[in-house]
């Protein structure tokens, strides 16, 4: 049969009976694979020879396809990032300009979805893109040049990503005259790499793009080759969603269904497992159980669910249960932690600045995430592990992640649902990494918060004020720690209990470790928030008078305390002015190099957007600033307990 009647008779099938039609495709299961190697490997004649073969595209274009990949549909482009961690949505605006050309054919056995992804070391992010919803690889190798350094490199990331099942395709069979030794040997030559860095399996096959061999029958070019074919083994070969299927039952909560009094029930996509009606399920990370009393979709209500539908569980009891919390079995939970090893791979211009605070997207959660200094970096062509700061584009590393509370997880290599996760900027909201969990740390399992008598409500209470506290931030002479002063003064003549914090005093005692890098005035800022905190539970109203020129970590600061306790003070002066008072004759030094890394000279200062208070020193003096913000704070801001 040839293509042009295949397309026949699919035209009459939908005419006739677009039910029959249907059923028959979406009955079929989908495989998503992709295929690497270089240009040179010969993937785009494979990628053609497998649409010519399943009849979705005719000779001609065939020949076309062979000549210039690019000019047949090939569609590059921008992809949707949600494609890179299933379960994710809402990454669509953010227009990641990832290219990977996404290609659909279907035989009559499977549909698929196949990427082709580029093979250079500076498209590992695409590479990575492409993988991360794939199920198999087809590894080309060209039998002419045997196993490359970019074969090693594929078959690294494709094994990091999870793609469980990998196809070594030895192409260009034609060019060595079918030569079973040398095919043999470029087979034992992966095999040993393979075992090398953790890949158990593998099927290989000798086969020809160009000339058809083994691609979907067996060839008469190879009698000592018996099988499978290229095209038999991608229709038949049983995919993750059959391991996801077998799987313990969970769902990633997307959102809570409450349209009157008498309905609540909890939706998402099952990645795991199997739920039926009457089942125990444990909610995390809260661990409260319940029991399962109905199962609802748009057709209806089921008696069970499996792994890859979207349903709206409804329970027993009345339990709390929200966005970004998982169902799972009651009796086979996942685990809920907050500090992980994971491995990463970098996706943004900008490096990982180690310390800084990120988003973490993870299933149905999102919680702020910082990443420590890498422990290594992996060299992808020689599986080196390297000593690193940081992480830049496309570099793979291994780090320790910290998040600001628990989130429920599994390891990647159990679950990539609930092991695969990104981490966007939280300032341009740019997706900056793909991550994979590999296990949690135990000093976070072990550490358990301890709950007080004596409350931070009580501390103040006995104080008879609120804490609070008060955020200076400015150049370094803008003259933050003169009004800190002030304001101090004044707060304790009024009776209230202060404490000033200062940049200069805190780096002779806690902080006297830290320089003024980017990492080190990240530091500086987590310790003094933290210490403020602290303060603040003691019942105390802290003012803080630190430079910190980094809109992030002052963001950090306001989102570590209860809501209404934190007021940023910009002390607003221009560097100009700053470098023309130079009460510590240090601009004088940076601008002659004596002094590195300066504030305002060769080191940045981010101006706050939404400070609660901003002092212009050319309009108002110390004097007048510093009674404003106590009638601010005081009268109107702080509520009278
Ligand atoms: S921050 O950037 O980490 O918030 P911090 O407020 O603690 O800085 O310390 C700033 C003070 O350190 C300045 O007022 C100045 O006296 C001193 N200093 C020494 N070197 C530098 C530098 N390279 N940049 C800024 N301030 C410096």
């Amino acid at each position: 049969m040839s293509g042009t009647d295949v397309i026949y008779q699919t035209e009459a099938l939908i005419a006739e009976d677009i039910e029959a039609y249907l059923n028959l495709h979406q009955h079929k299961s989908m495989l998503r694979f992709i295929t690497c190697g270089s240009v040179d490997d010969g993937k785009s004649t494979l990628i053609g020879r497998l649409l010519y073969d399943s009849k979705m595209i005719f000779e001609d274009q065939l020949a076309a396809l062979e000549n210039d990949s690019k000019k047949v549909g090939t569609q590059g482009g921008e992809i949707d990032f949600a494609l890179l961690v299933d379960g994710l949505a809402a990454e669509r605006e953010q227009g990641i300009t990832i290219d990977v050309a996404y290609r659909f054919f279907s035989t009559e056995k499977r549909k698929f979805i196949v990427a082709d992804c580029p093979g250079h070391e500076q498209y590992t992010r695409n590479m990575v893109t492409g993988a991360s919803t794939a199920d198999l690889a087809v590894i080309l190798i060209d039998a002419r040049k045997g196993v490359l350094a970019q074969t090693r490199r594929h078959s690294y990331l494709a094994h990091l990503i999870g793609i469980r099942h990998i196809v070594l395709a030895v192409n260009k069979m034609d060019l060595i005259g079918y030569d079973q030794a040398r095919y043999d040997a470029i087979v034992a030559d992966y095999a040993a790499f393979a075992a090398s860095i953790g890949i158990e399996a593998f099927t290989a096959m000798p086969i020809s793009g160009f000339k058809g061999d083994n691609i979907t029958a067996l060839s008469d070019n190879t009698p000592w080759y018996s099988g499978p074919t290229l095209m038999g083994h991608l229709e038949t070969v049983e995919v993750n969603t059959a391991a996801e299927a077998a799987g313990v039952f969970r769902m990633p909560v997307q959102w809570v269904n409450r349209p009157n009094l008498d309905f609540r029930g909890f939706s998402g996509l099952i990645s795991n497992g199997t739920v039926r009606k009457g089942d125990a399920v444990r909610v995390l990370p809260s661990g409260k159980t319940s029991t399962v009393t109905r199962i609802v979709t748009l057709d209806g209500d089921l008696e069970e669910a499996v792994a890859g539908q979207s349903v709206t569980l409804c329970l027993a009891d009345e339990i709390d249960c929200s966005r970004g919390d998982v169902l799972a079995a009651a009796d086979a939970p996942p685990q809920v932690a907050d500090q992980f090893e994971a491995n990463l791979v970098w996706m943004a211009d900008e490096p990982l600045v180690p310390g800084r605070a990120y988003w973490l997207k993870l299933a149905s959660q999102t919680v702020s995430v910082t990443v420590s200094q890498p422990k290594c970096t992996i060299n992808v062509n020689t599986m080196e592990r390297l000593a690193a700061k940081t992480l830049e584009l496309n570099a793979i590393g291994l780090a320790e992640i910290t998040t600001d509370r628990a989130i429920v997880f599994e390891p990647y290599g159990e679950s990539r649902t609930l092991g695969g996760f990104i981490l966007i900027d939280k300032i341009s909201n740019a997706t900056v990494a793909a991550g994979m969990l590999n296990f949690s740390l135990r000093r976070a399992q072990n550490v358990h918060w301890q709950a007080l008598d004596v409350t931070r409500e009580a501390h103040a209470r006995l104080k008879g004020q609120s804490p609070a506290v008060l955020w200076f931030t400015g150049l370094s002479g803008s003259g933050k720690s003169t009004i800190a002063n002030l304001v101090e003064k004044k707060l304790h003549a009024l009776g209230k209990h202060t404490f000033l914090l200062d940049g200069d005093n805190v780096r002779h005692g806690l902080n006297k470790d830290l320089g003024f890098t980017e990492a080190d005035r990240i530091e500086n800022i987590r310790r003094v928030a933290e210490v403020a905190k602290l303060m603040t539970d003691a019942g105390l109203i802290v003012l803080t008078a630190f430079i910190s020129p980094f809109r992030a970590e002052r963001d950090m600061v306001r989102a570590l305390l209860p809501v209404g306790e934190f007021f940023e003070i910009f002390v607003d002066t221009p560097l100009e002015e700053a470098e023309r008072r130079d009460v510590k004759g240090l601009y004088k030094k940076a601008r002659s190099g004596a002094l590195k890394n300066f504030t305002g000279i060769d080191s940045p200062y981010e101006a706050p957007e939404n400070a609660e208070i901003r002092v212009d020193t050319m309009r108002e003096s110390p004097e007048e600033a510093a009674e404003r913000i106590v009638a601010l704070i005081i009268g109107d801001w702080m509520p009278v307990i």
